[in-house]
């Protein structure tokens, strides 16, 4: 039979997934949760299903368990924004979240900035609404608001439409390991005003913070109400338990909440965070993930200087990852498909640019220091610098091969 005719968001899709990687290699890769540090829920869940039945097992409410929003309000409150429960919807995660903001914002041919590079699942989500992309670079402090300015400046003057949202990791970014300084929060958020745009605040990695002071969150920040906050028990807890949530003005979650073709979020597993959060034992296992992830990306930091001393980055005072730049002219597709073979998975830094009509630094690569063990770091660090060895001197087809 023929395949049915697509719609446009997926007939330019693969036919197929990718192949995943081999479960033999050292993950580098994804950004899961280091498998020492995934909380016992077992007492939570037990609670959950046996005092709350009536309400674990039933369909939730639409804009979540009433008592979780009200924790999720607090928590942001502790963090410095002025939210109560009406400004939250729990989700399916933060990437769901994500989706509908899209849904609630985007039209086809509307305009999304993003930073270049970005959270590479961030991109075929927003893609999928027929969007154009608008590329912002950034730098050590952060998002380039001067050049943010310009565009939207030079838009205006030129009487085309503004962008609809900005979309934007200011903690421990996705995949740059940057935090935006206090000073550029405010101007994006003074810009974002100026020019009715509204700011996507991505910020999972706020807690996973190994040394500093934490910067106020753009939320925080928000007094004319243009930051929409996605927010994620992923990186706090558990990535498998798939519940976040939207932050934003009360008219805003009302009509995302009726966009939600779920109805309501599990209530189950809502239940059982809510047990695990409001008994008190979330801070104490946060402080436990920021010592393993502190550790994590110490061992990587001195692995790669030890391996790879061609290789420039900037150490993260946070979040999951190492951005390395390679040497110019490497490139780190090529890198990346021979450390695959060779036994560590690391993505191309190719993969985290949104706009694939203009030309990018082709020599990067994200590696994820959350999943593996200390020995693995090494030993996977080891295998990425003989990859390289083997791409630098022309031998990596061999090695592919
Ligand atoms: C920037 C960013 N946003 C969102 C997510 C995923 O969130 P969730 O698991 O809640 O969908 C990740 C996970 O890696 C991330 O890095």
């Amino acid at each position: 039979m023929q395949p049915p005719a697509f719609a446009r968001r997926a007939s330019q899709l693969s036919p197929t997934l990718p192949a995943p990687a081999p479960p033999e290699n050292i993950a580098f890769d994804s950004g899961h949760a280091f498998p020492g540090v995934l909380p016992d829920l077992t007492a939570e869940a037990a609670t959950a299903l046996a005092q709350y039945r009536a309400e674990t097992l039933q369909y939730a409410p639409r804009m979540g368990l009433p008592a979780l929003r009200a924790w999720i309000a607090d928590y942001m409150t502790a963090d410095g924004a002025r939210v109560s429960a009406d400004n939250i919807l729990v989700t399916n995660g933060a990437k769901h979240a994500l989706e509908l903001v899209c849904r609630l914002l985007l039209d086809e041919g509307d305009g999304v900035v993003m930073t270049s590079p970005t959270y590479f699942s961030a991109i075929p989500i927003i893609r999928s609404f027929g969007v154009s992309f608008i590329e912002v670079g950034q730098d050590r402090a952060g998002l380039d608001v001067d050049q943010l300015a310009a565009i939207l400046d030079r838009r205006r003057k030129d009487g085309k439409s503004q962008p609809k949202f900005i979309y934007d990791v200011p903690d421990f970014h996705n995949p740059t390991g940057v935090t935006m300084s206090a000073e550029r929060r405010a101007v994006l958020l003074d810009v974002a005003a100026a020019h009715g745009v509204a700011v996507v605040e991505d910020s999972p990695y706020r807690k996973v913070r190994f040394e500093g002071a934490s910067v106020p969150s753009l939320k925080a920040l928000d007094e004319r109400d243009v930051v929409l906050q996605l927010g994620t028990f992923s990186k706090l807890m558990a990535p498998g338990l798939r519940v976040g949530w939207v932050a934003a003005a009360p008219p805003l979650v009302a009509r995302m909440a009726q966009l939600k073709s779920d109805a309501g979020s599990c209530p189950l597993t809502q239940r059982t965070i809510l047990e695990f959060c409001a008994n008190g034992r979330l801070a104490q296992h946060v402080a436990r993930i920021q010592d393993r992830y502190r550790a994590n990306r110490d061992r990587m930091v001195a692995a790669v200087r030890r391996e790879l001393p061609d290789v420039s980055f900037v150490v993260p005072h946070g979040g999951y990852y190492l951005w390395l730049t390679f040497p110019d002219g490497v490139n780190a597709d090529e890198l990346a498909a021979c450390a695959n073979q060779i036994g560590v998975t690391v993505i191309s830094g190719s993969r985290f640019f949104a706009r694939a009509d203009v030309a990018h630094p082709r020599n990067q690569v994200r590696v994820a220091f959350s999943h593996a063990d200390e020995d693995e770091i090494d030993e996977g660090v080891r295998r990425l610098a003989a990859a390289y060895a083997a791409v630098a001197n022309g031998s990596a087809a061999t090695a592919l091969r």
